[in-house]
């Protein structure tokens, strides 16, 4: 892991934030190739389950949203770590962390309920090494709160968001609207939660700001567990054909005293990182979350409505019998065939970006000793590889980088390309090893000759001579993602 993290800085991967300040807690900046490999992580996720599929559609909704989102959802008064203060040193420490399971932590949404009454007396501080030294443990929220608007009378506080899943719900009426889609059928998004973590963990695999993909898949209730074995299925295949070695992966279902307040059943998909002696740790979750979440819309727009009537109630306006009147459709589903209202069931693979990334930068990376010297290399899938093609003339004379910059003007509208023609030609295959380049296009001498150039392999590290005018076809065979 040390390895690693010294390699996504000195590679331009990952960077402490705030980094000329002395860095920030677990907060982290993506360099010019980390911010390519994320960006591959989140396509090959929306190709997946967006593009290849004619049930999902996608969403992108703002992170600030009303206050009764977070309300009605249960996370106002839910969502939260249980805690213990050192009375020796003041560290603050989960107490599922302190329990010392290794590996397994239980979820935050479960509240910590099951160790509220857990025995402290032999536990240890992390902070400062002192036993049992311990308050009584206490409800942390998690959720970060701003400010929103200038005058003191409107404004309120809002939280950010620390699930992207809330947006989709509050969207799930417009749009049944808009689309013509039919029950079964999901929403996909992508983007930034914000949670306050107790404790923050490994670089980035817990951070306080990270990237969430979410799908809620909306079904018929009754033919949701199918739906979540399915998709159980396809989640764990998505990893597999990325490459991630199926040695470092695995299920694991949640037990029913660890189930977040609205799951029916949960299994995280986890992967085996090397924290310490090797630590499975979630990667990504997938809930049944029934119909929990539209049905607590419907309650939380219904009190919303019933508090603007008592407050107008000597004049019923148009505006508010419209209100009444509106959150008794949206939320719920019409089925035209069987001429009958439900409300879906929802089947949530919910994944982390960072997580993701870090979990294919770990599992892509090798040391190995070639002809007597090291080198570093990242095995990466090359849909997910920053760079596809590195190309190098051989030397910086003989009309070869004129050729080299041709090709490179060339493929690079197709893929992401990197033109380099300084050091010594080993050295720069090194250096695209690292940055987990498939291929390397090196024009040489021959090339002026007859128009071949060698392509190089990362991982075999094997060359080939191409034609020049077979080079872009060739590519595209190896690269067909
Ligand atoms: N909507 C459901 C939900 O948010 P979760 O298990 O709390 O469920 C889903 O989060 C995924 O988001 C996790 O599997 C993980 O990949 C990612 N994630 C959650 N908290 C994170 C954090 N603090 N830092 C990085 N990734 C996180």
């Amino acid at each position: 892991m040390d390895e690693l993290v010294s390699l996504c800085k000195r590679r331009g991967f990952i960077f402490p934030s705030s980094d000329i300040y002395g860095g920030l807690a677990s907060c982290y900046d993506y360099g010019p190739l980390g911010v390519e490999l994320k960006r591959n992580v989140k396509n090959a996720w929306w190709k997946a389950v967006v593009q290849m599929r004619d049930d999902m559609v996608g969403l992108d909704c703002s992170i600030l949203m009303h206050p009764m989102i977070w309300k009605a959802s249960g996370h106002v008064d839910k969502f939260a770590d249980l805690v213990v203060e050192c009375r020796k040193c003041n560290t603050r420490t989960r107490v599922d962390h302190l329990q010392g399971a290794e590996g397994v932590e239980t979820t935050r949404h479960s509240h910590g309920e099951a160790q509220a009454g857990a025995d402290l007396s032999d536990k240890v501080c992390p902070g400062c090494g002192s036993t049992g030294q311990f308050t009584e443990p206490m409800a942390f929220r998690l959720m970060f709160e701003t400010q929103m608007g200038a005058n003191v009378d409107d404004s309120m506080k809002v939280y950010l968001r620390p699930e992207t899943a809330q947006g989709i719900f509050a969207n799930f009426g417009n749009v049944l609207d808009s689309t013509r889609l039919k029950i079964p059928f999901g929403i996909a998004q992508i983007g930034k939660s914000f949670r306050n973590e107790v404790t923050t963990k490994a670089f980035i695999f817990r951070t306080r700001e990270f990237e969430q993909m979410e799908i809620e898949f909306f079904c018929r209730p009754g033919t949701d567990d199918e739906w979540w074995s399915r998709w159980k299925e396809q989640r764990m295949q998505w990893y597999l054909d990325l490459g991630i070695r199926k040695e470092n992966l695995r299920f694991r279902e949640h037990a029913p005293d660890e189930l977040a307040h609205y799951a029916k059943a949960c299994v995280d998909i986890e992967y085996l990182f090397p924290f310490g002696s090797g630590d499975w740790q979630e990667l990504e979750g997938i809930a049944n979350r029934t119909d929990y979440d539209l049905r607590q819309h419907q309650r939380g727009i219904r009190s919303v409505t019933r508090w603007f009537e008592n407050r107008r109630d000597t004049e019923k306006t148009p505006l508010v019998e419209e209100a009444a009147e509106w959150h008794k459709g949206p939320l719920s589903y019409f089925d035209d065939q069987a001429r009958e209202k439900f409300i879906p069931y929802v089947i949530e693979p919910s994944a982390g970006v960072d997580r993701g990334a870090l979990a294919f930068l770990v599992d892509s990376y090798a040391e190995e000793e070639v002809r007597g010297e090291m080198r570093n290399v990242l095995r990466l899938h090359p849909s997910l590889a920053p760079i596809k093609v590195g190309i190098f003339p051989l030397v910086k004379k003989q009309g070869m980088p004129e050729k080299g910059r041709a090709i490179y003007d060339d493929l690079k509208r197709f893929w992401s390309c990197f033109y380099d023609e300084k050091g010594a030609v080993g050295r720069r295959y090194r250096r695209q090893d690292e940055a987990g380049t498939p291929f390397c296009v090196t024009v040489d001498g021959q090339t002026l000759e007859d128009d071949t150039v060698t392509v190089r392999d990362r991982d075999s590290m094997e060359q080939v001579r191409v034609g020049g005018d077979k080079l872009r076809a060739f590519l595209l065979e190896k690269l067909d993602m």
